[in-house]
């Protein structure tokens, strides 16, 4: 992982699924920042290729829409960005259509001096990964003989662990492994790597973040939003795959790691890979105690009758999908044995936050206050979003007589980094694609490792009848089943605030 930032070399990035989504919303609003701050390269292009029929202006004004600029324009900053925008129409299961995506490259192509180098961005249903690789491969598209090409890959990676296997066997027929690129975009956040420099850029953090100190570990990722528009995807994938198999594990993965040997892209991802593979395994038969799921149902937000999930639109009004999911598992290695990690994730929950809680042990003997209370338990929240920071809790001493003690916080927040742009996770990973740095995108091995831990779990919430699916009304903190995965020794999950030194079970309703 580079400490300092260069110009990546001169590009062409080819993306697939070019009028979706995706690209409107995330993409290209990441690609119109760099292109700001000047960290795209001298000569750059993008080719946009969907079913969709567009000419290259239309295109313009399809994408024109997503940017925005915050200060006065002068140079019309916009309408520079447009113009590297082309487009090309193709059905991509057309073997035939990849020579006219190559011919259109070849001619864009003079835009990238005498070398060539590519990036293939898979914004598309993930149906079509496989076959895109493969017709890329083709038309020889994968050849690095006169510059460099990559394939930068959505999630979700496969959708179970035979099938993500298979996914990796034909990309990697195509593309060697250091040239697949899969996006996490959970890594490309700021305040995602900010949990490594906590780690391992302090002294005083590593002697106590083990076994020995640490009492369990939270990661909670609660959105306020419902599945809106993106019902059919969801009713696919749920909340296991969409958050936790994808996102959360690899949050988790970053608290537990070694400290790497340098940060060098390989010495880091093996580190988190050894983490995802000491997971240790939920069997079938033990999913029912180790893991909650619930979905939501219709209640009263704000007075504003809500939709349940089974009301939302391509939903199945019998669909048994989870929309919130929370498991325990173990790390089986030499610093975290004993230690429980807790996840959970939801959609339509009181409030939207990202953060990862270390809790430590309480003291070995209490002087100030009565066994059972819980001032004296200390805690380390790294706060991912929103108001990304990290906050300490501590007991001190309550003004007055006696020894009263009082939780207080210690915090940081990122805001007070004046002047600093905080990086959209697209932007950090685009460029780290442009400039060859993989370092936040994830290895086929670990990916692999990830699904052999989730599989045994999607597969005993598919095929168990048995095994509950909660309601929970729609603004609420989840199905109180929850609770008895995380209580005992008088602990229970935070209720996190949007603002990160408040706590409160309903803080935003
Ligand atoms: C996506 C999921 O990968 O991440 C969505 O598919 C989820 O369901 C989103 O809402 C959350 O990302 P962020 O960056 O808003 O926390």
């Amino acid at each position: 992982m580079s400490t300092e930032l260069k110009k990546p070399e001169n590009c062409l990035i080819v993306i697939f699924g070019a009028s979706g989504d995706l690209t409107k919303r995330k993409l290209m609003p990441a690609l119109f920042e760099l292109f700001c701050d000047n960290m795209l390269p001298e000569q750059f292009v993008v080719l946009g290729t969907s079913s969709s029929k567009l000419s290259d202006d239309e295109f313009r004004e399809h994408i024109r829409s997503a940017l925005s600029v915050k200060t006065p324009d002068p140079e019309n900053s916009i309408d520079k960005f447009l113009k590297k925008l082309y487009y090309i129409s193709a059905d991509f299961k057309d073997p035939l259509r990849y020579e006219e995506i190559k011919k259109r490259m070849y001619e864009l192509g003079g835009c990238c001096g005498n070398s060539c180098n590519y990036i293939y961005y898979l914004a598309t249903v993930p149906e079509l990964f496989g076959t895109i690789a493969l017709n890329l491969g083709n038309v020889n598209l994968s050849d690095q003989s006169n510059g460099f090409s990559r394939i930068v890959v959505e999630k979700p990676f496969g959708h179970d662990l035979g099938s993500a296997v298979e996914l990796n066997k034909t990309i990697q027929s195509v593309f060697k492994e250091d040239q697949i690129y899969r996006i996490d975009h959970y890594l490309g956040k700021e305040t995602v790597q900010n949990v490594l420099v906590t780690r391992f850029a302090n002294g005083i953090f590593e002697p106590i973040w083990n076994r020995n100190y640490v009492h369990h570990v939270e990661v909670t990722s609660a959105e306020t939003l419902g599945v809106e528009n993106r019902g059919a995807y969801y009713e696919r994938s749920g909340a296991l795959l969409d958050m936790i198999q994808s996102h959360l594990l690899r949050v988790a993965a970053l608290v537990a790691m070694e400290p790497p040997s340098s940060f060098d892209s390989d010495a880091v991802r093996n580190e988190q890979l050894k983490v995802l593979q000491s997971l240790r395994p939920i069997r079938f038969e033990e999913v029912n105690e180790s893991a909650v799921r619930g979905q939501y149902i219709s209640s009263k937000i704000k007075g504003k009758t809500v939709k349940g999930y089974r009301e939302e639109n391509n939903v199945n009004p019998n669909s048994r999908t989870e929309t919130y999911a929370a498991l325990k598992f173990y790390i089986d290695n030499w610093r975290w044995g004993g230690v429980p990690f807790y996840i959970r994730t939801g959609k339509m929950m009181p409030t939207q936050v990202t953060e990862a809680v270390i809790h430590f042990k309480k003291t070995p003997h209490y002087l100030f206050s009565k066994a059972g209370e819980t001032n004296s338990r200390n805690s380390l929240i790294l706060r991912i979003q929103p108001d990304e920071g990290i906050v300490l809790k501590f007991g001190m001493k309550e003004p007055g007589s006696g020894y009263k003690v009082q939780n207080v916080n210690m915090d940081f927040h990122y805001k007070d980094l004046s002047n600093l742009h905080i990086p959209e996770a697209y932007e950090r990973l685009l460029y780290d694609s442009m400039v060859g740095d993989s370092t936040l995108f994830l290895r086929a091995d670990a990916v692999e490792a990830a699904w052999r831990f989730i599989d045994p779990i999607e597969k005993a919430w598919k095929e168990s009848h048995d095994i509950k699916i909660y309601g929970y009304p729609a603004g609420t903190w989840g199905p109180e089943a929850a609770d008895s995965l995380i209580e005992g020794d008088y602990q229970t999950w935070r209720y996190p605030c949007k603002n990160l030194a408040e706590d409160g079970v309903y803080c935003e309703l």
